[in-house]
């Protein structure tokens, strides 16, 4: 097991960088099989998660070939097979090769997709999204075969804004015959960098970040370059870590409208932040003021910075109550938190985070990505030494954090027992 060890209280100085978007490269890599000919991808983190989507390439006869922060991904020689549980399990971004594989061949096998325990996150409205585009989905023990005779434009009308059922439906509509409405689609940036990507293809994609986005068909996608937009989520967690710690800390390469609504928040209670066109600076904070947050589709507050929000809203004066609904078990880093003397109580989706309260270094869990995150943030700013197990859940979606952390000042080391 891969553990990390902490030496929290550390003041944080200097310039952190902010990578490439995990949550566009985990659909950019997939979408590269809808096109004929070379792609190339810029600007694309080295974590496991794009590790795993390169290794499924290569398995699918596709050339992906990484070039520092690059991929250049050739589709020539490209086998539609059935693709195993062994890649489909490890991660959620698996099964946008299950509509890639559709649009491009109308038909495809794969298992269920993993990803990180947080809820039960069905894959229902993609499959609805399928099928209304005319396939035939086949389930049995987890297993998916998904055929069409023809892919036919259609109206889909999402339940909620769900962001892969989206996506997938992007990538299965984009080589189809006539026009597809995907109503109350999701508005995630990272949407919009993926239909920039097919729209340079050839594709025809309109009203992306709006709630209806029209996609109409076109026979062949051809060769095509993007830049993976940096992420905001990782951006906003190194705001959040430089809210409790940093002297000046820059946090580097971010679009700062992507985290308006952390902003918003974080400025609420306090914190001292100067935001600039493509960097923030940070300071800490130390009269830091209870606030309520509820997580929202974008652009309100996302899930995906609630964890990481909660480390800082135990040093916050007052209660504040976090409501989580999108997933209905994200709270896994509230039992850590507490073992490091937060207090904190769980009301069904909602937490009440009574602070101010001084964390202690301790053994602790990272049960998923964001949790993880979570972990992270309250060891640099526990008094003592924290170790956190299970840190393959962070190094999936956070490129080189503990290089990037060290290099501001924190004492962060990982090992493996
Ligand atoms: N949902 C359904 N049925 C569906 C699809 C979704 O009920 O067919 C529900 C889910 O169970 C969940 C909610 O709708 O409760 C939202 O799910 P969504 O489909 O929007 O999420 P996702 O596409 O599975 C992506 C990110 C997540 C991020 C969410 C929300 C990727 C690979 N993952 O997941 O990122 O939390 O959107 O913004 O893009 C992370 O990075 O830590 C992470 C979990």
């Amino acid at each position: 097991m891969k553990v990390m060890k902490i030496e929290g209280a550390q003041k944080l100085e200097g310039t952190i960088r902010i990578s490439g978007a995990k949550n566009s490269s985990v659909a950019l890599i997939p979408a590269s099989i809808l096109a004929t000919g070379d792609v190339t991808i810029c600007n694309v983190p080295e974590i496991t998660d794009t590790d795993v989507l390169c290794e499924m390439l290569e398995y699918l006869n596709v050339d992906a070939r990484r070039a520092s922060e690059s991929i250049v991904i050739s589709t020539n020689n490209i086998e539609n097979k059935f693709l195993p549980e062994i890649y489909s399990k490890k991660l959620r971004a698996s099964y946008y090769f299950m509509s890639a594989l559709l649009g491009k061949y109308k038909h495809v096998e794969m298992y269920f997709p993993g990803g990180c325990n947080i809820g039960k996150r069905p894959i229902d409205q993609t499959l609805k999204g399928f099928r209304a585009l005319g396939a035939t989905v086949i389930e049995e023990n987890n297993k998916y075969r998904i055929d069409a005779e023809e892919l036919i434009g259609a109206e889909i009308n999402l339940d909620m804004p769900s962001v892969g059922a989206t996506v997938n439906a992007i990538f299965a509509s984009v080589r189809a015959k006539g026009v597809t409405t995907i109503n109350n689609a999701a508005k995630e940036p990272e949407i919009s960098n993926i239909a920039e990507f097919l729209n340079k293809m050839g594709a025809k994609i309109e009203g992306v970040g709006t709630s209806t986005i029209t996609i109409t068909g076109v026979d062949h996608l051809h060769k095509a370059n993007v830049e993976v937009i940096p992420d905001r989520i990782e951006a906003g967690t190194y705001v959040i870590i430089g809210t409790l710690l940093g002297k000046d800390l820059k946090i580097d390469n971010v679009i700062p409208e992507h985290i308006k609504s952390l902003l918003d928040k974080l400025k609420e209670a306090n914190a001292k932040i100067e935001v600039f066109d493509n960097y923030i600076i940070t300071n800490k904070s130390s009269n830091l003021k209870a606030i309520d947050v509820i997580t929202k589709g974008y652009p309100g507050f996302a899930t995906d910075l609630q964890q990481p929000l909660t480390a800082l809203l135990t040093n916050c004066k007052g209660i504040s109550h976090l409501t989580e609904t999108i997933y209905e078990n994200r709270f896994n880093n509230v039992e850590y938190l507490n073992k490091m003397g937060a207090n904190i109580e769980i009301n069904e989706r909602t937490i009440n985070i009574k602070g101010k309260t001084k964390l202690h270094g301790e053994i602790v869990k990272a049960t998923d990505l964001r949790a993880g995150a979570c972990m992270v943030i309250a060891g640099l700013i526990a008094d003592g030494k924290t170790t956190i197990e299970d840190i393959d859940h962070v190094l999936r979606g956070y490129e080189n954090i503990i290089e990037k952390l060290s290099n501001v000042g924190a004492k962060i080391t990982k090992e493996e027992i």
